[in-house]
């Protein structure tokens, strides 16, 4: 098991280049299937869960090559339609490749996705929608074969939650669809911004990506482009909540400042100073600490549930007591344990959380149980007196290009023991 050693108590300062968005990165991923010709994925982060999705690529008969952040893909040969048991449990993203191979070939076979265990995350969603653009779906032994017998056809689909997900699926699939797709209830995250940026460049017609309505006017067909992922803003998230638990000053490049409002007003709340300047984010932590009222997560606009974990650690030692209450995932709070376990004064009831902020956190040996968990554990040793082990780095590694290296450029001591 790899694990990183981290001596607490260095202030974090310097410039932090932002990597590219995972949760973009990913469908960006699935959608170069329904190009007609070569792809370049610019910024592409060098993720774990990125190869897998290369992977699932190279399984369809896709063309897929990862060098220096740059992923090139070429689905012409791409006739494949069914994805192993093995690669759909690899990640819970693997399920946004079913609407691209159905737009691509008109059926897909494949099994339900795996993921960081945070509680029930059903596909029911996913599957009425698709229903509903005229794909019919069987269910068995764990299998799912959906097949299009008259084509995909545009429909009106109203959401009953804003899924990321099942809003990328149907986009996925209506792009190359007969007629119009109206979607009602979207979300609004930014990365389906940016995966419908990429499949106009692609020559899509998509408008409202962003905003709650999204039309698609599927086209005949779409031609390969050269685009640059998004910069990933939970990443920047986490390095500004490192920067808060070590009272450092971090300059995070690359990131646009209106993605990630929702944390910096909490950062500026605890006392930080945050300046946002073209596409970058300052955040400057000298004084101490404070606590916060009461964060509620919930879909974009609104505080993300991928920063729900780095923010706790970051609060753990915030002078007074602060509230969290997780709205999106029904069990994100296994960090907490672990949190326990350093010090920290923090108690769980159902999806609330309520931390009291202590004086300080101590190193201790602990281990990571999922993505934005292990991050935290990170943060929090950052900012804890003496030496931390934080194990399951598998897990950090989903979603962080090189933890140990970036935090170490910024004057962490963070090595990774394998
Ligand atoms: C995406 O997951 C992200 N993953 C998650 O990031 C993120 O936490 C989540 O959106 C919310 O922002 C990727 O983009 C790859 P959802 P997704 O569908 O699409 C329920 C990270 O740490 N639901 O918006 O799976 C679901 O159970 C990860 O990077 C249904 O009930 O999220 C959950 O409670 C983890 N039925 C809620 O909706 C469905 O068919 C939100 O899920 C679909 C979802």
């Amino acid at each position: 098991m790899q694990r990183l050693i981290i001596k607490g108590g260095k202030r974090l300062c310097g410039e932090i280049r932002v990597q590219g968005a995972k949760n973009s990165a990913l469908p960006l991923l699935a959608a170069c299937l329904l190009a007609d010709g070569r792809t370049v994925l610019k910024h592409c982060p060098e993720l774990s869960d990125v190869f897998a999705a290369c992977r699932i690529l190279n399984e369809l008969g896709c063309k897929c090559s990862f060098r220096q952040h740059r992923a090139v893909t070429d689905p012409t040969s791409a006739e494949g339609y069914r994805i192993s048991e093995e690669l759909m449990l690899q990640m819970r993203s693997s399920i946004v490749f079913l609407g691209a191979v159905l737009g691509r070939t008109g059926r897909c076979e494949l099994s339900y996705p795996g993921g960081c265990e945070l509680g029930p995350r059903p596909i029911d969603m996913h599957l009425a929608a698709l229903r509903q653009l005229g794909v019919r779906i069987c269910e068995e032994h764990g299998r799912i074969s959906c097949t299009c017998p008259k084509g995909i056809k545009g429909a009106v689909i109203d959401l009953p939650f804003p899924s990321v997900g099942a809003t990328e699926n149907i986009i996925l699939a209506a792009v190359l669809a007969e007629g119009e797709t109206v979607i009602h209830n979207a979300a609004r995250e930014p990365e389906i911004e940016d995966l419908a940026g990429f499949l106009t460049a692609c020559g899509a017609d998509i408008r409202g990506a962003g905003c709650s309505t999204v039309r698609i006017n599927g086209v005949k067909k779409l031609h390969g482009c050269e685009y640059e992922v998004m910069s990933d803003r939970i990443a920047a998230a986490t390095y500004m909540a490192a920067a808060a638990a070590t009272g450092g000053e971090l300059g995070l490049l690359g990131v646009r400042c209106e993605d990630i409002h929702a944390v910096t007003a909490v950062f500026e709340e605890m006392g930080a100073a945050v300046y946002c300047h073209g596409n970058s984010i300052f955040i400057s932590c000298t004084r101490p600490l404070k606590a916060v009222g009461r964060i509620g997560t919930m879909p974009y606009p609104g505080f993300p549930t991928d920063a729900q974990a780095v923010v706790m650690a970051a609060l753990a030692t915030a002078k007074g007591s602060s509230m969290m209450v997780e709205n999106i995932f029904e069990s994100r709070y296994r960090h907490v344990d672990e949190l326990v376990r350093m010090g920290a004064d923090i108690k769980v009831s159902g999806r609330t959380a309520v931390i009291q902020g202590v004086k300080k956190l101590c190193g201790a040996n602990v281990r990571a149980h999922d993505l934005r968990g292990g991050a935290a554990l990170t943060v929090a040793a950052l900012g804890a007196e003496g030496v931390s082990s934080v194990g399951n780095v598998q897990y950090i590694d989903r979603g962080y290009e090189q933890i140990e290296r970036v935090l170490e450029s910024v004057g962490a001591d963070i090595h990774r023991a394998f």
